[in-house]
């Protein structure tokens, strides 16, 4: 169902907020709790539309997944007890699914097909089919096998060493997830570090996996096995009341329970750059990963920034949100070296660029960025989601500061990954 939701200029922004489960890590649980020999638990899973496309692919796949009222149980198959899904798996709106589910589906003995929604289907999965092709994978799909639907029929693979185009965690996850059934060595050699989570939790399943720098390599054990894990909170939705609080006058919001892994947190180290202030406070480690409280506050010196590109895949899903930040900074922001961001949910260059255009903001538009001139008085206007969860949300922040109504069309697309996105923000700025 088409949502639209109508904000206004607001006061500050006080209190504390939990943000929803981590998005990536969630997806990982799922699946590498079915592909272990027994029960595992899964505390706070995050339960929003990405991760239950990820949730129903894997019971397709014959893993036992329950829901509790404070956990998920999964009783997984064992490496080799997937069992070939009846029908078509429908990824939705997620590329995380549908990738690492490409890498995994390719080193099975059976026949399986991969779809999702209309983003999705126009998403480059050449990035993942090339490596796992070269295993000896078998994936066809539409325009010259790069697009989905992807119909799988899986072999034996032999492991490869793989020097990726691309830092993307979808890539090395997937030709991971294949290498764990690869005959020999299988290494991912990134050019930058893209988000770590497989490389953290498939050891704790007993999986054989070393990190060198930029290398990370599997070999295959006989079996993986289960575990108990607590998901922390997501630092990509924690950022859009991170960056609320910085932009809306006299705000102060505590953030609590946040996911703080270094190959997440670039847009942490900007906004210092930026001179915006927050606390990192009671750092913790849960399920292996760092867990922090954030105190954010209001800032009125925040200063342009020209991103630096070694950042940009540890803030690859905070650019939405980034470039409303921008609009408030003084002086140009700039970010480069950011094509990446032209193929996620939306071409998110040109997504945001439009939007806060028709806000007022002077952006112009790179092939792999973009620049903002700060600071501006943003203007409400009628904008569009581009049925993109980053976007709608980035946007909602953006008109907590226009002047007039600001009307968000195609606001369901929240539901992607922070279902209580407008409840929490009508809590904090009532
Ligand atoms: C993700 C990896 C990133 C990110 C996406 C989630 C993951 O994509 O943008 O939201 O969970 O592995 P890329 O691997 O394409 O950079």
């Amino acid at each position: 169902m088409v949502k639209s939701i109508t904000l206004r200029k607001t006061g500050p922004l006080k209190g504390e907020l939990t943000p929803p489960p981590d998005k990536s890590i969630s997806h990982r649980s799922l699946i590498f709790c079915s592909l272990s020999k027994g029960r595992s638990r899964v505390k706070n899973l995050l339960l929003a539309e990405d991760p239950v496309s990820t949730m129903n692919a894997m019971r397709a796949l014959g893993a036992d997944i329950r829901q509790y009222d404070n956990e998920i149980v999964i009783t997984g198959t064992g490496l080799h007890g997937l069992r070939e899904p009846e029908d078509v798996i429908n990824c939705g709106n997620s590329g995380t699914t549908m990738r690492l589910l490409t890498g995994l589906l390719s080193a099975q003995p059976f026949f399986s097909v991969l779809t999702g929604d209309s983003s999705l289907r126009s998403r480059p999965m050449k990035r993942v089919i090339t490596p796992l092709s070269m295993m000896g994978a078998n994936i066809y799909g539409r325009e010259q096998n790069s697009l989905a639907p992807l119909a799988i029929r899986g072999n034996r693979l032999k492991g490869i060493e793989y020097s990726s185009p691309v830092a993307s965690a979808q890539v090395k996850s997937a030709v991971l997830l294949a290498g764990l059934y690869a005959e020999g060595t299988t290494t991912v050699v990134e050019p930058r570090k893209s988000r770590d989570h497989t490389e953290r939790m498939l050891p704790a399943f007993g999986a054989n996996l070393k990190v060198d720098g930029l290398r990370v390599s599997v070999t295959p054990v006989d079996e993986l096995h289960p575990q108990d894990i607590t998901v922390p909170g997501d630092f990509s939705s924690a950022a859009f009341f991170l960056v609320a609080a910085l932009i809306v006058k006299g705000s102060e919001v505590m953030i609590r329970n946040v996911c703080i892994n270094p190959t997440r947190t670039g847009l942490i180290e900007v906004i210092r750059l930026m001179g915006g202030s927050m606390e990192i406070m009671n750092e913790r480690d849960v399920s292996g990963e760092p867990v922090a409280d954030i105190l954010c506050r209001y800032t009125d010196q925040l200063k342009a920034v020209d991103v630096p590109e070694e950042l940009v895949p540890s803030m690859i899903d905070e650019f939405p949100i980034f470039s409303v930040l921008a609009t408030q900074a003084d002086g140009v922001t700039t970010i480069g070296g950011a094509e990446e961001l032209r193929v996620k949910e939306s071409d998110r260059i040109k997504t945001m660029a439009t939007e806060l255009s028709k806000m007022g903001v002077e952006v112009e538009e790179y092939p792999d960025g973009m620049s903002i001139k700060g600071p501006v008085k943003l203007r409400g206007a009628t904008l569009q989601s581009h049925h993109d969860h980053r976007v709608a949300m980035a946007l909602s922040v953006a008109a907590l500061l226009a002047e007039g109504e600001t009307t968000i069309l195609g606001t369901e697309a929240v539901d992607i990954s922070f279902p209580g996105f407008y409840d929490e923000l009508k809590r904090l700025s009532p």
